[in-house]
């Protein structure tokens, strides 16, 4: 299932930068973007287009999933992106500015010749979007969506919010972002945190994505992808945890029981689902490398 994979970490990285694009191929990220939208400029998105596809076709990704961010189906480049992308053999195409159900489904028909496999992920950083959460997760029913990432500098924009780093004016979106996502089974990763230089500030943010359920962080810059691979990775303590849960409803005493005392706390049955995604999430990893 392309639901389980693991996405850490997602680095975004202009397609028009072929150096970035050959070193993305030696980072340890669980997933490359080729982004032709904000990061390049308009002179540049026709050669940015053909630098993404070659690189696509050249492979050399490895395990990484690779996404190209193509331009907004209205703006002047969309259609182009989508028909270049959909030919391209990327993993995933990410949209930008997803506001409605409506939204997906044109870029659902878009795609249509795109192969079965191509996912659909979708930018939620538009005010528009945040009152209907629920309606475009829903059409990842009976469309290719599988994937949101917060667009946290653009919904910033919209809203003449300020990004700070503890993001206090989008804390209610992330929440109702991360509990829509899961309500269809969509994965979800936070967005990108502008300070790729002071790395205490970009960790803690980083956390705080983790806190809120995120599956992973998008990143802009190499520098970050260590500390978000560990934040997001299971640590040696909640696996111990989990070990002793699945351990512990696996005694013969607790048989038939639906809530137990584990190191002196409890542990239900939902407990027991957790410990064991949370060891299926570490396996996942361990392939990753
Ligand atoms: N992916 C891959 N490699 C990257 C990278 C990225 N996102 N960002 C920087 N690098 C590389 C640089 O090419 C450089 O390589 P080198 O050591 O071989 O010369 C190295 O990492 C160090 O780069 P650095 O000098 O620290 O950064 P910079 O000042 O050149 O660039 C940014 C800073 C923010 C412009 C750049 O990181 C970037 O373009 N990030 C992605 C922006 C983006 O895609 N935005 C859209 C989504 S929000
Ligand atoms: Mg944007």
């Amino acid at each position: 299932m392309t639901q389980d994979r693991p996405r850490r970490s997602a680095l975004y990285l202009p397609a028009s930068n072929a150096k970035a694009i050959a070193k993305a191929r030696t980072l340890p990220c669980d997933v490359v973007i080729l982004d032709l939208e904000d990061a390049v400029a308009p002179e540049m998105k026709a050669e940015a287009r053909a630098a993404a596809v070659a690189a696509v076709r050249e492979g050399g990704f490895g395990q990484r999933e690779v996404a190209i961010r193509a331009n907004g189906i209205d703006t002047e480049w969309g259609a182009a992106d989508l028909a270049a992308i959909a030919g391209s053999g990327a993993d995933a195409v990410l949209v930008p500015k997803v506001s409605s159900p409506a939204d997906i489904d044109r870029y659902q028909a878009a795609l249509a010749d795109a192969p079965a496999s191509m996912q659909l992920w979708a930018m939620i950083e538009t005010c528009a979007a945040m009152a209907r959460l629920d309606a475009i997760a829903a059409r990842a029913a009976d469309t290719r969506l599988s994937l949101w990432i917060m667009g946290t500098n653009d919904l910033a924009k919209e809203m003449r919010a300020r990004l700070t780093p503890e993001r206090t004016p989008f804390l209610p979106f992330l929440s109702m972002a991360v509990a829509a996502a899961r309500a269809h089974g969509v994965a979800v990763l936070d967005g990108v945190c502008n300070e790729f230089r002071d790395l205490a500030v970009f960790r803690a943010e980083a956390e705080q994505g983790l806190l809120f359920g995120f599956d992973g962080k998008s990143l802009i810059h190499p520098d970050q992808l260590a500390p978000t691979n560990e934040v997001f990775s299971p640590s040696a303590e909640e696996l111990a945890w989990a070990q002793a849960v699945i351990a512990a409803f696996a005694l013969p005493e607790n048989a038939g029981k639906g809530a137990i005392r584990v190191e002196g706390k409890m542990a239900e049955l939902l407990h027991l689902d957790q410990a064991r995604r949370l060891i299926a999430v570490a396996e996942r990893i361990g392939g990753n490398g």
